[in-house]
């Protein structure tokens, strides 16, 4: 300790010796110049190592089998190093909690898959272009990191099917990190998040899907929204429809500005059939949207690429 306050006090008078410089001779200068320079990296060298010597005394001294909190350093030592959680942790945690008060589960989905949970399972006709539209990473080995929490429909049909035979329903919503081979750009990452929702029951209708999609967005923004849908595809749906929400005001929005947030549709029987439910006498419907187009909706962010850039500055904003 005192031998940095040491060495910080040299380093000062060194520095102070600089303007002796216009004084000198001018052919005598470069030689007084290097020597200055040449003390000064020493002189920072040393305090570096006394820097880093102090750091370890200060941290290293921490017993993880004391009883309690003997280390009276530690809570100094964390007021400077504190963190926080990631703004979409924290987003993502609103949004379960959001549908958890709706009454559904969360089950959390997988970073590595298969062919047949990512498109088999949900009704990809082999070789169909639409895995392609995909743009799915795949390892040496022929796993692939998902492209979306739908690779988790058909492992939550059968976990949960029990439900159906005890007279209740699926209710299931899986969050989940999902990943694509895409060129990225201020609205598109390679790695993002995404919460999708399952729901079976002998009579479920369209009609409640946009109702629980509706209550969700309206509880998210905190208020009330216009929503709209349009027809979409998906080999999983039948049929299949894009959600949008018009931009609220108070985000900037204007009238009739319609963001798409999420596709959406009644589960294609083929699905159900192959998770083992009679589509003869059970129904479905599932929706599988981007959380990170949904916060930056919330915050007015107008670049999806600060979320996995671990930029300091832009997360200390959500602190
Ligand atoms: N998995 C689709 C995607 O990432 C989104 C989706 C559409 C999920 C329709 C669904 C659904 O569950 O029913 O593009």
């Amino acid at each position: 300790m005192e031998e940095l306050e040491k060495l910080k006090k040299e380093l000062k008078k060194l520095n102070a010796e600089y303007a002796k410089i216009k004084d000198i001779a001018p052919e005598k200068r470069g030689e007084f110049g290097r020597s200055l320079n040449a003390k000064k990296m020493a002189l920072l060298d040393q305090i570096m190592k006394a820097e880093e010597a102090q750091f370890d005394a200060e941290v290293l001294p921490l017993d993880i089998s004391a009883p309690c909190a003997p280390n009276e350093k530690l809570p100094e030592l964390y007021s400077v190093l504190e963190g926080s959680l990631h703004p979409l942790m924290v987003e993502l945690d609103r949004v379960i909690s959001i549908y958890q008060s709706m009454g559904f589960d969360a089950v959390e989905s997988r970073q590595l898959d298969d062919e047949y949970h990512m498109f088999d399972s949900l009704n990809f006709a082999k070789e169909h272009p639409a895995r392609d539209g995909y743009d799915t990473f795949r390892t040496e080995e022929g796993f692939i990191p998902p492209a979306h929490t739908s690779t988790m429909q058909n492992r939550v049909l059968k976990k949960f099917k029990s439900r159906l035979d005890e007279g209740k329903e699926i209710a299931v919503v899986v969050p989940g990190r999902v990943y694509r081979n895409e060129d990225v750009d201020a609205t598109h990452e390679h790695t993002f998040y995404q919460c999708e929702g399952v729901y079976v029951s002998r009579d479920c209708t369209m009609g409640q899907m946009l109702g629980i999609l509706r209550e969700f967005f309206e509880k998210y923004y905190e208020q009330k929204l216009n929503i709209r849908t349009q027809p979409g595809y998906f080999p999983f749906t039948e049929p299949s429809l894009e959600f949008m929400i018009e931009k609220p005001k108070s985000l900037g929005g204007k009238k009739g500005d319609f963001l798409e947030m999420l596709g959406c549709g009644m589960i294609h029987p083929n699905v159900l059939k192959m998770a083992g439910i009679d589509p003869e006498v059970y129904h479905g419907f599932a929706w599988g949207g981007g959380i990170d187009r949904l916060v930056m909706l919330r915050y007015g962010l107008n670049d999806v690429r600060h979320f996995e850039s671990g930029n300091l500055q832009f997360l200390r904003n959500f602190k």
